[in-house]
């Protein structure tokens, strides 16, 4: 009876490690965001969602994939527990994304499939990553999996809409449909390549004439850019004479 009660907290505090995992990456995710929508002046992520399975989508995976029945076999052997799905208005942010998130030294990846240069063969695109994060637990560090899947509005709105057909037809889509559906991705492919054409028009114009305001433009008052500028220097931490700080 002891030992059941422990088990199931063991797999409690399991379950919880995902929802810190997917919480910490939520934070980054936010920052990227918000730091890049005030040095660009666009968002790149237009939606962000997360989810962890389920105890029991979890089991019935360990039993499909033949997954050894221990907690650190499961945190091997499956790595989509944590998931976190982003959409991006355009491809290249697709890839930028990766590479923040990727970049940071607290971020180790261990696999990357990239769906958007060789789609699946049914149309099906979007940028996996399978990300590890450390979470700081009160006598442990543990790593924690998340699934990143980034992908551009048109190809998650593909890729909804397969899901449900998947599902309507039971995984047997009938044929005509699938090459509707094949029609559907090129079509989203091409709309994301003249977006982002379009987009990079419009970014240029903005280098020229300035772009509009965001949130974090709060007036700073003249004096206090005068008074940066004197002493930026020394914020540097070199003053023109190699000392660190003082006049
Ligand atoms: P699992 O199938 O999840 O065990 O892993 P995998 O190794 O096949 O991973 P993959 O990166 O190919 O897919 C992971 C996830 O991407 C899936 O769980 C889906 O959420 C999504 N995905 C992959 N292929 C498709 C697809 O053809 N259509 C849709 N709608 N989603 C897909
Ligand atoms: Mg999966």
């Amino acid at each position: 009876m002891r030992q059941l009660a422990q088990l199931r907290d063991e797999f409690t505090r399991f379950m919880m490690s995902y929802e810190f995992g997917v919480a910490e990456m939520l934070t980054k995710i936010n920052i990227l965001r918000e730091e890049f929508t005030h040095i660009h002046r666009y968002s790149p992520i237009e939606h962000v969602s997360s989810r962890v399975k389920s105890a029991e989508s979890i089991l019935r995976k360990v039993q499909r994939k033949d997954v050894p029945f221990t907690l650190d076999g499961i945190r091997e052997g499956i790595q989509d527990i944590a998931g976190i799905r982003i959409t991006c208005s355009f491809i290249s942010d697709t890839y930028r994304l990766a590479e923040m998130i990727g970049g940071q030294s607290d971020v180790t990846v261990l696999e990357t499939k990239d769906y958007i240069a060789r789609p699946k063969p049914n149309g099906y695109q979007s940028l996996h990553l399978i990300v590890e994060v450390p979470v700081f637990l009160t006598d442990r560090v543990q790593p924690v999996r998340i699934e990143l899947q980034i992908r551009t509005i048109a190809m998650d709105f593909w890729a909804s809409l397969e899901h449900k057909i998947y599902y309507k037809y039971d995984r047997n889509i009938p044929e005509r449909l699938l090459d509707e559906l094949t029609e559907a991705a090129t079509a989203a492919t091409m709309l994301d390549q003249k977006m982002e054409r379009l987009h990079t028009e419009v970014e240029q114009w903005k280098g020229t004439t300035g772009g509009t305001t965001d949130r974090f433009d709060i007036p700073v008052p003249a004096e206090l850019v005068e008074l940066l500028a004197r002493h930026r220097p020394i914020i540097d931490g070199k003053n023109g004479d190699g000392r660190i700080g003082g006049q």
